[in-house]
């Protein structure tokens, strides 16, 4: 039962503090904006244009006033022309300049979006094991869509809003320069503390909608846990629990109602008090004969009017800039992550061993857990070829063994060696590309059967998936469906049993061809009829080269060559299962004998 209710704050991301650190990682975004750069400065040309042309119409509007009273006919016509052609030619330099951005805002968020993920695929396991997945996908596409929201919208607004305050008050102070001051004395103060007072208020409305929906929970976890309630005969506790929330719903509600009561009364005071200030002392202007006409009156009243809503703009965009600058550094910080030194290639990864694989006083702990000593001092050997058998309790360390011999860590002390050479001096492909894992726990990609076992070996012609299919076992299966080997596995492969994903992943490996095999427990979650295929399928595949198989039911690896008993991280026996069942008292031997018990 969700009892804490998740507000949408939470999901948010955070603003930052507009800092010279956040803003220089700000301008890092744009060496992402580098490749598109004479795009956007044409994009910017344009931006400037018609916010140029925003600020002719005012000017136009009130010569057109003043031609009321002194104009000719053909001056009425010339300007209403002109004003036509503005209209239109701000309608063309719009349209461009939204295009443009859009261009460099899609190329730009594309480029983004690749660096991340070229980055993030390459990362170590260390990363990824220290992060919760969902959280971190979900983090990147928001952050990313708010960048575009940022470069979209934000960034043309922030210089259309400078080219209208800085123009429009250019052009105030040469119509009047009087009326200019007076109007600059209070319209920004009262266009700042509009805005200031109206994000507050959101703010105030936004909480009542989260405790609406707290209140709205608790109806929601009584009635489907109904039984819970009266059981406990919790009613009289759950009646207070509601009431309490739905009171609170009402204090905020409240206070929300009073700043925006008083908010409306500012506006109307202020807003068309400063407004009727302004036209006020204009009048006496024009009255007084001060040079002004009431053609200037008009177009200063526009301006005004503009430059108040740019200006009342301009905080808006400050705390989008603000969120920008926090989603940046959250892309920053992944991409400040040191990869894997993983060479990008298309050619096939080259043999790099013959799959002699060499423990030697090998000590583990995760990067996540420093103090938990996960493998102590663990020494063993395979030959060429060879099959070894992990055994031991659950928590023993095994898979950990599997991966350092994948290095997704790297061992605190003691070296791991493959073919004699340590595995830290083999090119990380190269030492991955050689080895193939059939895991337990078999997750497919959502496509069809061939696509997941051609992951083994991008390329790979039809035959060779054909008969990797047949060794596997699993041609039979995948013959009985009606699309073969187009059939699609769902998503994470759940529309096939687990016998029949883990055929797919060992068909996989067996295309791979590698030297080395590890198996982590591969036939654990299956009927005695499907593990004896997949067994017979993994004797195919073990053939010829090295495998390490991790078992829990030890029937499986009687046949190995070499069984190492792992407990508590420590190697403590290891020899042939002959050897192992004749140790007085030995680990191997109480296993064994517990699950033939269990077994009858
Ligand atoms: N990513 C990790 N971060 C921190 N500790 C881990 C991590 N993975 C495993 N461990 C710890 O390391 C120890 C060994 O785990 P490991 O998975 O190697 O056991 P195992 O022998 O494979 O067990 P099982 O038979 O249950 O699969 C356990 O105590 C486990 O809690
Ligand atoms: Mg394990």
């Amino acid at each position: 039962m969700a009892r804490f209710h998740q507000t949408s704050n939470e999901r948010e991301t955070p603003k930052k503090k507009i800092t010279r650190e956040g803003f220089k990682r700000l301008l890092r975004l744009f060496s992402f904006v580098r490749p598109q750069r004479n795009v956007f400065i044409l994009g910017l040309f344009f931006l400037l244009l018609s916010s140029l042309t925003t600020l002719i119409f005012p000017m136009l509007i009130g010569d057109l006033l003043d031609s009321a009273t002194k104009g000719t006919m053909e001056s009425i016509n010339r300007i209403g022309i002109i004003l036509l052609a503005v209209f239109a030619a701000t309608a063309v330099f719009s349209y461009f300049r939204i295009y443009l951005f859009a261009i460099v805002t899609q190329k730009t968020l594309a480029l983004l979006r690749q660096t991340t993920y070229n980055h993030l695929i390459k990362l170590p396991m260390v990363f990824f094991s220290s992060r919760r997945v969902g959280e971190l996908n979900s983090r990147i596409s928001a952050d990313i869509a708010l960048l575009q929201e940022t470069f979209t919208t934000t960034l043309a607004q922030f210089i259309r809003q400078i080219v209208i305050i800085i123009g429009g008050i250019t052009l105030l102070t040469i119509i009047s320069p009087r009326l200019t001051l007076f109007m600059l004395a209070f319209v920004p103060v009262v266009a700042i503390i509009a805005r200031i007072f109206g994000t507050y208020i959101r703010k105030i409305s936004k909480k009542t909608q989260d405790k609406v929906a707290e209140s709205n929970t608790i109806v929601e976890e009584t009635l489907q846990a109904i039984t819970n309630v009266k059981a406990f005969a919790n009613e009289a506790f759950e009646i207070f629990r509601y009431k309490k929330k739905t009171d609170e719903v009402i204090d905020i509600a409240l206070k929300g109602a009073k700043y925006r009561g008083l908010f409306i009364s500012f506006i109307f005071f202020a807003m068309f008090g400063s407004i009727t200030g302004v036209i006020w002392y204009g009048v006496y202007l024009v009255n007084q004969g001060e040079g002004m006409t009431s053609g200037d009156l008009f177009k200063f009243v526009l301006y005004t009017v503009f430059i108040a809503g740019s200006i009342s703009g301009m905080a808006d965009l400050y705390s989008q800039i603000q969120k920008a600058i926090g989603a940046t550094e959250n892309l920053m910080d992944i991409l400040d992550e040191n990869p894997e030194p993983i060479e990008i290639s298309s050619t096939k990864t080259k043999q790099c061993c013959t799959g002699e694989v060499k423990f030697q006083n090998v000590s583990f702990a995760y990067p996540s857990r420093k103090d938990m000593i996960v493998l102590k001092d663990i020494s063993f050997s395979v030959n060429k070829g060879e099959q070894v058998a992990l055994v031991g309790p659950s928590g023993a360390g095994k898979s950990t063994v599997t991966q350092l011999l994948l290095r997704f860590y790297d061992p605190v002390s003691g070296e791991i060696k493959i073919d004699s050479k340590n595995i830290k001096d083999f090119d990380l492909g190269e030492l991955r590309g050689n080895m193939a894992i059939v895991p337990q726990e078999v997750l497919l990609f959502g496509g069809t059967i061939r696509e997941n076992i051609e992951y083994g070996k991008p390329g790979a012609t039809e035959e060779e998936i054909i008969k990797a299919a047949k060794q596997a076992n699993a041609w039979e299966f995948i013959n009985t469906f009606p699309e073969g080997l187009e059939t699609f596995v769902g998503e994470r492969g759940v529309q096939l049993s687990g016998g029949q994903r883990q055929r797919i992943a060992i068909a996989r490996a067996i295309l791979k061809d590698p030297a080395i095999l590890i198996l982590d427990e591969a036939t654990s979650s299956l009927d005695s009829e499907s593990e004896r295929l997949v067994q017979e399928a993994l004797q195919k595949l073990m053939e010829g080269r090295t495998s390490i198989i991790i078992a829990h039911r030890l029937s499986t690896i009687h046949n190995a060559d070499k069984i190492i008993v792992i407990d508590k991280g420590e190697v403590k026996e290891s020899g042939t299962h002959e050897e192992l069942i004749s140790l007085e008292d030995g680990i191997y031997k109480n296993l064994s004998s517990l699950q033939i018990d269990l077994m009858g």
